[in-house]
């Protein structure tokens, strides 16, 4: 436990810099909800049989057995971690000069994108996160046929994102994900799922799409990939581990080309940067992951959360993502303009009060421009108990009525780009005393 006076040093020695601060220093860690899990006994349990042969190991013919039942892919790698699989794709289409369209593209993967010389353009609806409840994660089919028409020779590949995790980490509905794939069909254009939140997904369209109530959760999961030609998938979400990554594609040629380029750079085809425990793991967490009972609770934990910071008078993103609970902080301090940070003051005034470690998802993350400035609260999976979420509610409540005297920030310094990770600082004025 650390005391407001002492995280106001710590917060001036991070430079105003939430991923500068040391993570013994925060009390609740909201930062991401990747690779913070909890592994189950079983998990633990299947890492003791981790085959570590360097090439065709016991462990990796588990993996792919598993990742093949969930998805129907044939050709599954495995990266060390989410990105990697990305920056493996990206390597191996030609993407000089193309365009890559997507319902929201995650800041690594449009990274990826755009270092191989393509552009990438997000099309989820206009205010997304006011007018399509329950599926604010969709793209928006017209302003997708238009850019479609528009760069059809030039658009290399589709990605949708599940959840889109850029739009509120909002739920994609499979109507939606079923007319983008059958366009990219009949364009002969690969679709692309960024599957990382593939179950969490899954379970909102059990849930809230009328037409797919009855159908159980394994078979819902597994349309989402029978709709797409290639995943790319951050293990350290929806698989409950720690660290990996997975790249699977149907189309032999390019696993051919995958396979050369895996091996410069991730390590032999049956491991892929990871030991054999962390393939054994991943294979027990992806069945685990889409237990009913779980996916309820996690996604009614989050529920409570944006509750209780609603109760509190904060501008909530409703409904709730599975993953995390998104608070508007442009709405909620007018009084900071866009470009100089409300999402970011009030992540500083979080760990400030009570050492709550959150995420800002606004213009720092980004850079300039017209978008909503959020605060992300993300919930580890299988880590917290409602008396931490209850207290992280509490101080949402005990902050709401000095809200109007939090600081604007201003960067002094910053790298060309992914800014928001190691930007330094400042604070137009003092936080106020709490
Ligand atoms: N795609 C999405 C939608 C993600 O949310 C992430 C990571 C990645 C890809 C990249 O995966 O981290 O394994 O390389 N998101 C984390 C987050 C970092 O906090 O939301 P990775």
């Amino acid at each position: 436990m650390t005391t407001v006076a002492e995280r106001r040093g710590l917060l001036a020695v991070s430079r105003y810099n939430l991923f500068g601060v040391r993570a013994e220093d925060v009390i609740i860690d909201l930062l991401t909800d990747s690779g913070t899990g909890a592994m189950s006994a079983e998990q633990w349990a299947a890492m003791m049989r981790g085959d570590e042969s360097y090439a065709g190991a016991k462990s990796y013919y588990r993996f792919a057995e598993a990742v093949n039942d969930l998805t129907g892919i044939p050709h599954v790698f495995p990266t060390h971690q989410g990105r990697a699989a990305e920056r493996i794709l990206c390597a191996v289409v030609p993407l000089e000069g193309k365009v890559v369209l997507s319902n929201g593209l995650f800041d690594t993967t449009r990274a990826n994108i755009e270092a191989a010389g393509a552009r990438g353009v997000d099309l989820p609806h206009e205010d997304a996160l006011r007018a399509h409840a329950p599926f604010g994660g969709d793209m928006d089919l017209d302003a997708f046929d238009r850019a479609f028409r528009a760069s059809r020779h030039e658009t290399a590949f589709v990605v949708m994102t599940v959840t889109n995790n850029t739009v509120g980490g909002q739920a994609v509905s499979l109507s939606n994900l079923r007319a983008v794939s059958e366009r990219c069909r009949s364009a002969k254009v690969p679709l692309v799922l960024d599957a990382c939140r593939f179950a969490e997904n899954a379970y909102r369209i059990h849930r809230d799409e009328p037409t797919e109530r009855h159908r159980a959760l394994v078979a819902i999961a597994r349309e989402q990939f029978e709709l797409c030609d290639i995943f790319t998938m951050s293990a350290k979400k929806d698989a409950i581990v720690n660290m990996g990554g997975i790249l699977g594609v149907r189309d032999s040629a390019l696993a051919e080309r995958i396979r050369v380029e895996e091996i410069r750079t991730e390590g032999f085809v049956t491991y892929g940067g990871l030991a054999g425990r962390d393939l054994e793991a991943i294979a027990q967490g992806l069945r685990e992951v889409l237990d009913e009972s779980y996916l309820e609770y996690r996604s009614a934990a989050a529920a409570y959360l944006a509750r209780a910071l609603a109760g509190a008078g904060w501008p909530v993103i409703e409904p709730a993502a599975a993953h995390a609970v998104y608070l508007d902080a442009g709405e909620a301090l007018p009084h900071i303009p866009a470009d100089s940070f409300p999402g970011h003051s009030l992540a500083c005034a979080f760990y400030l009060l009570g050492g709550i470690r959150t995420c800002e998802i606004g213009n720092l993350m980004f850079g300039p421009g017209k978008r909503r400035q959020l605060v992300r609260f993300a919930l580890p999976r299988r880590v917290y108990t409602q008396s931490h979420v209850d207290y992280v509610g509490a101080i949402g409540a005990e902050l709401a009525p000095v809200r109007s005297r939090l600081p604007s920030m201003r960067i002094t310094e910053e790298a060309p780009s992914l800014r928001h990770f190691s930007a330094a600082l400042v604070p137009e004025r003092a936080f106020p005393d709490f």
